[in-house]
């Protein structure tokens, strides 16, 4: 989504710093983009439609400067064009922002009434506008920054700069910003990646926060104004960009790496039985609550079926975004778990504040270190999936699968459902686990042949019964969200209800039957399309033969393992479809990597 950067420096041309920082930014998703810098007190503005590579044309050869901020932009008030993307300049204000405004209507006629005019439909120019009423008003930008706090709802992460100053502001709520300390020069960014090349230590503001930033001072406050006294942290992951290796795109690369991740994630807790019980006791609950968006929340739902089917103990999965206006019957027996790969999802962060607000326990499956989610939670365990480019997540899904499997197999022991050598036989398993995906990772003739035969279709259904159905939803989501073909997720026995009339000659149907207490009934459900012109693909780890389906076979494992080897089939048809098709993999249209607004 919208991504910061900043810099100010006593002799370097922050320029290329800025367009390095939004580049860097570019895999989360973005439609515009911008910068304005200041030198000799004149103040210069480009913006573009479209990619960072255009801006960077924008810009003078010669251009120099010592202070800058930009922006990249994904639309929420506005079209995607050139007048509402950032930055946004009145008066004396120049700012880009992150998140939403949300009582910007009001507020604009208020200020209208006060004599501005606004050019753009941006609810990030009123918050300019705003900012310079109250500027003019006060004389001081500190306290028109502290009105600023006071008047305004929704979420802000903003960087300012005024025509006559040496300096940049920063003001936080409910959208991440980090400031980036350097020698004679220092960074603003929404996200820490956009400035590791230049320092790796930074603070971290927190809401109703802000800064002033110069060249040789960082100085945060609250939002009274008082000076607040922070820790400078230290980035401890790599500081290398990730590259694509020998892989045509981020998302094949990230689906390949998943015989490491996953072990890499679950490492600390399968050698033994000791080492399983170092993750949480979970027994003191009665329920777990799990919350999450997107991908996440189909992990979540994988493991609701593992946690009720082998540790008795009852699991809700929940929409962040639904779960933050509900009634949440939260109580000191419920463990609210929040799964996110990039631990700063405005949703699944807002709903975590809820829980923390009814003084619940919480525990994270977080993938970015230091993230919003994992610094805010109780207790945080992290998938060790590294850095996932590619829109469509993959390698985090399964490590996030696996992080909770080895959690849910904990909880079993300790319950006494489980016998020590059950664990043992399925901790064996998991430490095999490359052994086991290399024959489903190269399985590429098949899935090559299974996109050749869908890539033109309009409409593909994806079917299952229990864990078979969550992985349904996240084949059908894998597909839809980079082929942009229409493609949903039922439950198998559901089909007949409604959806079948939408099965004519043809249409793909795609199922996994991976529980032999319940493969029959789906397999039934398949020859019911099969009847009606159904083509069908079913992902099976049985002994199953029949002509008029499709089988991608997977090897027979534990129920615990079964997600992972479901799910990859479903990711690699699901690429090469969008590769048959000549979409834009790595960055699907209109999506964004990291969701930080409502
Ligand atoms: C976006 C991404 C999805 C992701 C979801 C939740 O929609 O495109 O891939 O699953 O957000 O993100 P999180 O970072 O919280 O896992």
């Amino acid at each position: 989504m919208c991504g910061i950067v900043g810099s100010i420096s006593t002799k370097t041309n922050i320029i290329p710093i800025l367009l390095d920082g939004l580049k860097t930014l570019e895999y989360r998703g973005y439609d515009s983009a911008g910068l304005s810098y200041i030198k000799d007190g004149n103040l210069t503005i480009n913006k573009v439609k479209g990619r960072v590579k255009d801006l960077e044309k924008n810009i003078k050869k010669d251009a120099f400067s010592n202070i800058g901020i930009a922006h990249t932009r994904w639309a929420t008030h506005g079209k995607v064009n050139e007048i509402n993307a950032h930055p946004h300049h009145v008066g004396k204000i120049t700012i880009v922002h992150n998140g939403i405004i949300e009582n910007f209507n009001k507020l604009k006629h208020k200020l209208e009434d006060k004599g501005y005019k606004f050019k753009s439909e941006s609810d990030t120019e009123i918050a300019t506008g705003l900012l310079d009423y109250y500027y003019n008003k006060y004389q001081s930008i500190d306290k028109a920054i502290q009105k600023f706090i006071k008047k305004v709802d929704g979420s802000y992460a903003i960087c300012l700069i005024l025509d006559n100053e040496d300096a940049i502001y920063v003001i936080k709520k409910d959208s991440p910003l980090i400031i980036g300390k350097g020698k004679d020069e220092n960074y603003i960014a929404s996200d820490v990646p956009a400035i590791l090349k230049y320092t790796k230590n930074y603070y971290i503001l927190e809401d109703y926060e802000y800064g002033k930033v110069t060249n040789e001072k960082i100085t945060i406050y609250d939002k009274d104004g008082n000076i607040i006294k922070k820790e400078l942290k230290e980035y401890q992951g790599s500081t290398r960009t990730s590259d694509k290796g020998i892989y045509e795109h981020y998302m094949l690369k990230e689906i390949m790496e998943q015989n490491t991740t996953i072990r890499k994630t679950i490492d600390p807790y399968i050698s033994s039985i000791n080492d399983l019980l170092k993750l949480p006791d979970l027994t003191k609950y009665e329920r777990i609550d799990i919350i999450a968006c997107g991908t996440a929340m189909y992990a979540g739902l994988a493991a609701k079926y593992l946690f009720e089917e082998y540790t008795n103990t009852k699991c809700e999965v929940f929409l962040a975004s639904e779960y933050r206006y509900q009634n949440n019957f939260l109580n000191d027996k419920v463990l609210s778990i929040f799964i996110s790969q990039s631990g700063e999802t405005a949703d699944t962060l807002a709903a975590l504040k809820k829980v923390k607000e009814n003084k619940c326990d919480s525990l994270g499956i977080v993938n970015v270190k230091e993230s919003s989610i994992a610094r805010n939670i109780d207790k945080v365990l992290y998938t060790e999936a590294g850095t996932e480019i590619a829109v469509a997540s993959t390698k985090a899904y399964t490590a996030q699968v696996a992080l909770l499997s080895t959690l849910i197999l904990a909880h079993a022991y300790r319950k006494q459902i489980f016998k020590e050598e059950k664990i043992i036989k399925i901790l064996e398993e998991f430490k095999n686990i490359d052994q086991i995906l290399k024959p489903i990772l190269e399985n590429t003739d098949l899935y090559k042949k299974i996109a050749d035969e869908i890539y033109e279709k309009n409409d593909i259904f994806y079917i299952g019964r229990g864990l078979d159905y969550a992985l349904a939803m996240e084949g059908a989501l894998k597909l839809k969200e980079i082929s942009y073909i229409h493609s949903e997720a039922y439950a198998a026995g559901e089909l007949k209800h409604g959806t079948i009339s939408l099965i004519t000659q043809g249409t793909p149907v795609f199922a996994s039957a991976t529980n032999k207490k319940i493969n029959s009934k789906t397999i039934s459900n398949l020859k019911e399309v099969i009847s009606r012109g159904a083509k069908c693909y079913l992902i099976t780890d049985e002994d199953f033969k029949d002509n008029s389906i499709q089988l991608i076979k997977i090897k027979k494992v534990s129920m615990f393992l079964k997600p992972i080897l479901t799910v990859i089939p479903y990711q690699l048809i699901a690429y090469y479809t969008a590769k048959l098709k000549g979409c834009d993999i790595d960055k699907p249209r209109n999506l964004a990597k990291s969701v930080t607004v409502e």
